[in-house]
């Protein structure tokens, strides 16, 4: 390794320690969603944010990281609000200001048919089409993430939507018959439409399909409360749907394609004719319009953002804090517990060296002027139209489309992002190909950061969290790829030798599954980099052998206390392993069961069997 952080650290230490050690509470924000009446060592994220939901009752956000989002959104709102009349503005900072005008315009029905119209002689139609589609049909405030596999989500969703406002005297529930459908038919688009038999004999058995009775109606719950679902349009059969009835129409309507969804929904609501076109206009709210442009306009709104407040001073704080974590791990690599072989541990040590850390997702070398001409080439071809609500959303979701992929990421190239994945909010994420972290902006926000904030807050948010991503080049699976993304076949296989590596994957496997290992993993060897980085570092001070043990723990427990913040969340606990990472509240608990100093700091009992479970890859 090039770099010996010894020096570092000593100043690291020199530069922190004295006004902290003594630091006694923690800050509202922290104390204030706690609920002290359950015990840390039963549960501890109900310890930590059982009170989080009463305390953000009135608040649009679900959870701490849907707030910093939310915050960034409305700063970009403000932004975007304030209209630009020095007429020198660059292009690719005019899209978002085009995208903005032409979503906080007023909608109605009219403009929904005549966009369904216009997209029916399109060559292709595919799902962002689909997208498009059905984010006007059915009135959708938020942008929805369709996508091949989440249809039937989206249509139970649909199927689930209830509002107040909606008066269901503007649709119509019955099924098309003939001679209605070949009056429809008359006013599609001629070019594009499909064929006019197949497509009949298609409809009329999905509208049969749709308000069948089912055998099995009587033995299941109904839904009385649900009577025709909001901004429906579709066939709805008259007797109150059981819950069969709701899961058989999501499977229907997810296996239909867009080229055949499309048109349908178009003859639908013309059928519905008269009441919808009367319907009121709607229109869609500041903030998420101003969240639609960071989710599709990325690098021009944080352009907007990063401009109007001083570009990164975090900067240094957080490389800092990564130098730190590295160091830290690279010790843990060198005491090679796993007996790695020498040019193993060499290749692993290599791969820690060259892992960069990247904020935000625009380039950070060049000018401000080389970036400027970079952005506007990125967005050369995208035409939008600030009349043009529904025309704008689909040219946006195509040019993005163009980009996904698992990005190789260059120096100077602004960075891919992908509405609703890595990059389109507070998230940080690990790209594996250039082994980079990448920590977009709008996590640097408060509550989870304010700048001049104690080290021992930082390091237990933002510290764990960079802890985290770095764990990512270091999961079982992706240990054999070096910094350029290539994999070394001697690396993986010695990986799978080695007794007790293959122990600590089981173990890992053994009590999460094999979905959410990696993120089983991140999470622990964040947390133990973080709570290392911060408290070894601080005991090298003398002042720390000395203190009492009341003053040793009450430090340990604001650590792990703020460290909570970052999960806590209005949490159902019912999404309860529906993805890679768990719950926000086994995700807490599952960490800190993993670690002893955790019951050390609080007190809790320790039996034999708790370390037993402990799984350590390193
Ligand atoms: C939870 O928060 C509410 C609202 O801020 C507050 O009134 C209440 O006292 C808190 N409860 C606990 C247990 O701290
Ligand atoms: C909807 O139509 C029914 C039957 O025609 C009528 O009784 C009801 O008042 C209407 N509801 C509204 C909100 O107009
Ligand atoms: C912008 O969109 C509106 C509404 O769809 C349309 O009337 C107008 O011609 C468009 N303008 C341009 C320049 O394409
Ligand atoms: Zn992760």
């Amino acid at each position: 390794m090039r770099f010996d952080l010894r020096l570092l650290l000593l100043a690291l230490v020199l530069a922190r320690l004295p006004p902290e050690a003594k630091t006694v509470g923690l800050p509202d924000h922290v104390t204030q969603h706690m609920d002290r009446s359950i015990s840390p060592c039963r549960d501890f994220y109900a310890h930590a944010c059982g009170n989080w939901s009463a305390v953000h009752e009135s608040d649009p956000y679900r959870s701490l990281l849907d707030q910093l989002d939310h915050n960034y959104h409305q700063r970009l709102a403000t932004l975007l609000d304030q209209v630009e009349s020095s007429g020198q503005e660059a292009r690719f900072l005019q899209l978002p200001r085009a995208y903005y005008a032409s979503c906080r315009r007023s909608l109605d029905m009219p403009q929904v048919l005549a966009f369904l119209e216009r997209l029916i002689p399109e060559p292709e139609l595919d799902i962002d089409e689909l997208t498009v589609a059905m984010t006007a049909a059915f009135r959708l405030k938020v942008l929805v993430e369709m996508g091949d596999g989440k249809m039937e989500k989206i249509w139970l969703k649909l199927l689930l939507r209830h509002d107040p406002e909606w008066d269901r005297n503007e649709t119509r529930r019955e099924p098309l018959e003939r001679p209605q459908f070949e009056q429809l038919w008359l006013q599609m688009p001629a070019r594009g439409r499909p064929k006019r038999e197949s497509f009949w004999l298609e409809l009329s058995q999905l509208e049969r399909d749709l308000i069948r009775e089912d055998d099995d109606d009587d033995n299941e719950v109904f839904l009385d409360k649900l009577d025709t679902p909001a901004y429906w349009m579709l066939p709805w059969r008259r007797s109150p749907p059981s819950l069969s009835h709701i899961r058989r129409l999501t499977s229907l309507l997810a296996a239909k394609t867009p080229q055949f969804l499309i048109p349908y929904i178009l003859l639908r609501l013309r059928l519905a004719g008269g009441g919808l076109a009367k319907a009121q206009a709607w229109q869609v709210e500041r903030s998420e319009c101003a969240e639609q442009c960071r989710q599709l306009l990325s690098h021009p709104s944080v352009w907007l953002l990063e401009k109007d407040q001083p570009r990164l001073p975090e900067e240094p704080v957080l490389q800092d804090i990564f130098r730190t974590l590295k160091h830290r791990f690279g010790q843990k690599l060198r005491a090679n517990r796993n007996a790695f072989g020498r040019p193993t541990l060499k290749f692993l040590l290599s791969k820690l060296e060259h892992m960069t850390l990247r904020l935000s997702v625009l380039p950070r070398s060049g000018s401000v002027h080389s970036l400027e001409r970079r952005l506007e080439h990125h967005y050369r071809e995208l035409q939008l139209n600030a009349s043009d609500y529904f025309g704008n959303l689909l040219a946006a979701l195509r040019q993005d489309t163009l980009e996904v992929g698992m990005p190789l990421l260059k120096r100077r190239q602004p960075l891919p992002v992908k509405p609703h994945g890595y990059g389109s909010f507070a998230s940080p994420f690990y790209l594996l190909m250039s082994n980079t972290l990448v920590v977009p902006l709008s996590l640097l926000g408060p509550p989870l950061y304010t700048p001049g904030q104690s080290e021992l807050l930082t390091y237990s948010s933002l510290g764990y969290i960079l802890g985290h991503e770095l764990s990512h080049g270091f999961t079982p699976g992706f240990v054999p790829i070096d910094s350029r993304g290539q994999y070394h076949l001697s690396v993986g296989r010695e990986r799978l030798r080695l007794r007790r590596f293959q122990q600590q994957v089981r173990c890992l496997r053994w009590r999460f599954g094999e979905r959410q290992l990696d993120e089983k993993f991140a999470d622990f060897n964040g947390l133990e980099l973080a709570y290392s980085a911060y408290f070894d570092a601080v005991e090298g001070d003398t002042r720390w052998d000395q203190a009492p043990s009341t003053t040793w723990s009450l430090p340990r427990q604001q650590f792990f206390l703020n460290f909570a913040q970052f999960f806590c969340s209005d949490e159902d606990g019912s999404q309860d392993n529906d993805d890679d990472h768990g719950s926000d509240s086994r995700r807490v608990n599952d960490a800190v069961a993993n670690f002893q100093p955790f019951r050390e700091a609080f007190g809790c009992p320790s039996k034999k069997t708790h370390k037993k479970l402990q799984c350590r890859l390193y």
